[in-house]
């Protein structure tokens, strides 16, 4: 397991870590092109240990394009893609996962019928006794997921069940305590919270806030600038594939942030249009400033 990193190589220019912590991640005016089709211009992002950077965006604003630059299974095309302050450029996710950069996709590379132990472990299992006899060290491995779930308050009745059986928000649980467990340093959600409902949903942040208390770096990838709200230190609005927003905590509330992503123009110009359909109670559409930032929404653990 790594602690808050401060890397090995390289040097950070002063202007890039404010406070001190060197940026584990960052983007410099970075983009990707398919073809001749861009997907990403001009993007500037930092990741910093024990912060959480929400990027935000409507279907295809390139949020998935971003991370799969970050990730390791694409290559960005134009500008610069530092870690701990060195230029790397990935050409595969195993690349990726050795810098210590893990990544959750939403569909979750899990095997749904194999139990939970199994999938903890999958694709990186203990092993015990000498080569050709060696076989997998069972035990081990249930007692080490039984206690990392455990460490990450994840309690579940018995890891024996298959994991398809979990609810989706465990899901999201497991896979984020076995990304810090396996050592990660960075964290990347791509929308974690997109198919659960409130409970769930407030269940997944919980643990996002956890990850970053151990001192990961979590990018958290979401449409939702509620879910975002409530753990986010740094906001990164994406829209047609450049930064329209990059704003930290202090410098943006919940209700900017909404309007950011419901491109509040259009929000009125849809309201407008539902009015002359009939049929929708357009006074129960948000108006501008309607929508207050929760006090002090962060979760626990977070000073
Ligand atoms: N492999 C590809 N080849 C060509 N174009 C692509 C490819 N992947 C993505 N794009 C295009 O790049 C743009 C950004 O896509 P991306 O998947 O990054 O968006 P997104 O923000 O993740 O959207 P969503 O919320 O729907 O997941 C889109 O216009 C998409 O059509
Ligand atoms: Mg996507």
């Amino acid at each position: 397991m790594t602690d808050k990193t401060t890397g090995a190589h390289g040097s950070v220019r002063e202007d890039t870590a404010p406070d001190g912590d060197r940026p584990l991640i960052e983007l410099r005016s970075a983009g990707k092109s398919y073809g001749n089709i861009r997907a990403l211009h001009g993007v500037d992002l930092t990741v910093h240990p024990s912060k959480v950077t929400c990027v935000l965006g409507d279907n295809g604003a390139g949020k998935s394009t971003l991370i799969k630059i970050i990730s390791g299974l694409h290559q960005h095309t134009e500008g610069e893609f530092l870690v701990d302050g060195e230029p790397v450029r990935f050409s595969t996710p195993r690349e990726a996962l050795d810098k210590g950069i893990a990544t959750v996709y939403q569909d979750l590379a899990v095997v749904p019928l194999m139990p939970v132990w199994r999938n903890f472990f999958l694709g990186s299992e203990m092993t015990k006794g000498p080569w050709p006899v060696r076989r997998l060290d069972i035990d081990r491995m249930k007692r080490t997921a039984d206690e990392e779930l455990r460490n990450m308050g994840i309690v579940l009745d018995d890891l024996e069940q298959p994991i398809g059986t979990l609810s989706g928000g465990q899901r999201q649980c497991v896979a984020i305590a076995r990304a810090v467990y396996f050592g990660a340093r960075v964290l990347i959600l791509d929308e974690p919270t997109a198919a659960l409902g409130v409970k769930q949903s407030g269940v997944v942040l919980k643990y996002i806030a956890m990850a970053r208390d151990r001192g990961l770096g979590v990018i958290f990838i979401t449409h939702n600038p509620h879910h975002a709200y409530m753990v986010g230190d740094h906001f990164s609005v994406l829209r047609l594939g450049t930064m329209e927003l990059s704003a930290d905590r202090g410098e943006v509330g919940l209700e900017e942030l909404t309007n950011h992503m419901a491109g509040g123009a259009e929000l009125a110009a849809l309201k407008h249009e539902l009015a002359q359909v009939g049929g929708v109670d357009t006074e129960e559409l948000p108006e501008e400033g309607d929508l207050q930032a929760p006090v002090a929404a962060t979760p626990e653990g977070k000073s």
